[in-house]
C-alpha cells in the first residue's frame, strides 16, 4: 500500500519558512502559529504544504472538517450558491438556505420539543448569544461554567473560559456574574471513583457547592462541554451530567450544551448530549457545522428563544447563504455516509492503538475520549501525574517532522488530541497512528 505521507524537504521547508517570516512581520504573535508549515492544498484527511510535502491531518482545522477537507458535496453546494447570491443580510431579506438549515438543526438536535435556531459566525458568538437568550428568558443574570472549560475569545466567552494563560492574561476586566465549578476530571480527581461512580455526581454535594458561590435561584444557565475540548478531552461521567441537569431543572436553570467541538458526529453520535440522554435547553454549534466555512448556531427551546426582543438577536453576516449551503451539504453527508457510526469505529480503533502505546510508554498517563474525540495525557510520573508539557510539545514536533499534524490541548498543555476527519480511510488512519507511535517513541528517547 502506497504511503500517504510524502516529504520532499525538511520540515518546515523553505517556502513555509519564507511565508512564516512574512507572517511574523504582518500578523501579531497573539494569533498562534501552532505548526511551522503553510498549506497550499487540502483534501480529505491530507494536507499539502507550499513545499509540496504531504501530511496526514489529525487536527482537522481544530475539529472543523469532520466531513473531510473539500468534501465534493460541500464544494458543489457552495458553487451552486455562489451563482445565486453571496449576501443579502438575513435580518433584511429572508432566504431559503438559512431557513432550511434552521429546520434541519431543529430536527437533528436532541429532543422532540418545538425548537428555534438562529445563526452566527463563530463559536464564541454562539456562546455569547446563548447566554443572552438564557438571561432574557429567565430574567436572571448568573451563569455557571466549569474549570478547564473553553468557550471562546470574545469578552463574555473569555470570562466563561477557565484557562488564564494565554486566553485571559492581561485581557480583563471580565464580564460579571460568572461562577465556576470543578469539572468532573476523573483522572485528576483526588477522591477517585466511589464504587465506580463519579464522586461529584451527588445531588446534595452539588447543591452545597453551588450554594457556596451563588444563589441557585439567580442562575440563568449552566454552560458545559460534555467532553472538554481545549481543556483536554476530558469526558464528563454520565451520572454527573444527569445529576447536574436534574438540579438545574429543579431550580429553573437552563442547561446550555456547548457542542461546538463535540458536535457533528465527532463523538460517535450526532451530538455528545445523546450519550447522556440529555436534552439541553440550548445547544451551541459551530466548527464542523459549516464544513470549513465560518458558521455557528444556537438551537433550543422555542419558548426560550422567542423571549428575546425583535432585533436583539442576529447580525449582519450571521447565516451567510454560502455557509448555510455548505452546512446543509454537511448534514446530508453526515447522514448519507453515517459519519457518527464511522466516528465510533475510528474511535474504537484509536483507543486500541493508543492503549497499546500507553502500555509501552510510561509518560502516557491516560487514554480517553468519546468516539473519535480521543486524547492521551502526558505525565512526568504516573504516580504524581505531574503534567509534562515539554514532552507533549516534542511529540507534536516529532510527528510533524514525520508528516503528521497533531494538536495539543489541556489546561496544563500536556494532552495530545486527535480530531482526524471522519472521512479518513482506514489505511490513512493506521499510517497516522503508526507515525504517532514513532513520534512518542522518539520524543520520550530524546
Ligand atoms: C467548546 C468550544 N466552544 C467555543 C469555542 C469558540 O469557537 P470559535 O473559535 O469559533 O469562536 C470553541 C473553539 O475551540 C470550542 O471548542
Amino acid at each position: 500500500m502506497a504511503r500517504t505521507i510524502s516529504l520532499k524537504t525538511a520540515i518546515p521547508g523553505p517556502e513555509s519558512q519564507a511565508l512564516l517570516a512574512r507572517r511574523a512581520r504582518a500578523v501579531p504573535k497573539g494569533v498562534p502559529a501552532v505548526t511551522s508549515i503553510a498549506i497550499a492544498h487540502a483534501e480529505g484527511a491530507v494536507l499539502t504544504d507550499v513545499d509540496g510535502n504531504r501530511f496526514i491531518d489529525f487536527g482537522g482545522g481544530i475539529g472543523v472538517v469532520n466531513v473531510g477537507h473539500r468534501h465534493p458535496a460541500v464544494l458543489d453546494a457552495v458553487r451552486e450558491q455562489l451563482d445565486r447570491y453571496l449576501h443579502v443580510c438575513f435580518p433584511v431579506s429572508s432566504y431559503e438556505p438559512y431557513i432550511a438549515l434552521a429546520e434541519r438543526l431543529n430536527a437533528i438536535t436532541p429532543g422532540p420539543h418545538e425548537k428555534r435556531t438562529f445563526l452566527l459566525n463563530s463559536g464564541a458568538e454562539a456562546v455569547e448569544n446563548a447566554v443572552k437568550a438564557a438571561r432574557a428568558f429567565t430574567r436572571r443574570q448568573a451563569i455557571v461554567c466549569f474549570e478547564h472549560g473553553f468557550h471562546g475569545r470574545t469578552n463574555l466567552a473569555m470570562a466563561l473560559t477557565s484557562k488564564v494563560s494565554p486566553y485571559k492574561k492581561g485581557f480583563g476586566p471580565f464580564a460579571p456574574e460568572i461562577y465556576r465549578i470543578p469539572f468532573p476530571y476523573c483522572y485528576r480527581c483526588a477522591e477517585g471513583p466511589h464504587g465506580g461512580r463519579c464522586c461529584q455526581a451527588d445531588r446534595s454535594r452539588l447543591e452545597q457547592l453551588l450554594a457556596a458561590i451563588v444563589d441557585p435561584d439567580s442562575v440563568a444557565a449552566i454552560i458545559m462541554e460534555l467532553e472538554l475540548g481545549e481543556g483536554g478531552f476530558v469526558v464528563a461521567p454520565v451520572e454527573y451530567v444527569q445529576t447536574l441537569a436534574g438540579l438545574a431543572r429543579d431550580h429553573g436553570i437552563l442547561f446550555i450544551a456547548d457542542e461546538i467541538q463535540t458536535g457533528f458526529g465527532r463523538t460517535g453520535k450526532f451530538f455528545a448530549s445523546e450519550h447522556y440522554g440529555l436534552i439541553p435547553d440550548l445547544l451551541t454549534t459551530a466548527k464542523s457545522l459549516g464544513g470549513g466555512l465560518p458558521l455557528a448556531a444556537v438551537t433550543g427551546r422555542a419558548d426560550v428563544l422567542e423571549a428575546s426582543p425583535v432585533g436583539g438577536l442576529g447580525g449582519t453576516y450571521g447565516g451567510n447563504p454560502v455557509a448555510c449551503a455548505a452546512a446543509l451539504a454537511v448534514i446530508d453527508v453526515m447522514q448519507r455516509e453515517c459519519l457518527p457510526d464511522r466516528a465510533a469505529r475510528i474511535g474504537a480503533r484509536m483507543m486500541t492503538r493508543l492503549k497499546a502505546l500507553a502500555a509501552q510508554h510510561a509518560p502516557i498517563g491516560d487514554v480517553r475520549g468519546l468516539g473519535a474525540m480521543v486524547a492521551i495525557e502526558l505525565v512526568k510520573d504516573r504516580a504524581t501525574k505531574e503534567p509534562d508539557k515539554t514532552l507533549t510539545g516534542r511529540i507534536l514536533q516529532e510527528a510533524l517532522r514525520r508528516g503528521l499534524l497533531l494538536l495539543s490541548a489541556g489546561t496544563y498543555g500536556n494532552v495530545v488530541r486527535i480530531l482526524v476527519p471522519l472521512s479518513v480511510d482506514d489505511a490513512v488512519l493506521e499510517e497516522g497512528l503508526d507515525v504517532l507511535g514513532e513520534a512518542v517513541a522518539a520524543a520520550t528517547r530524546s
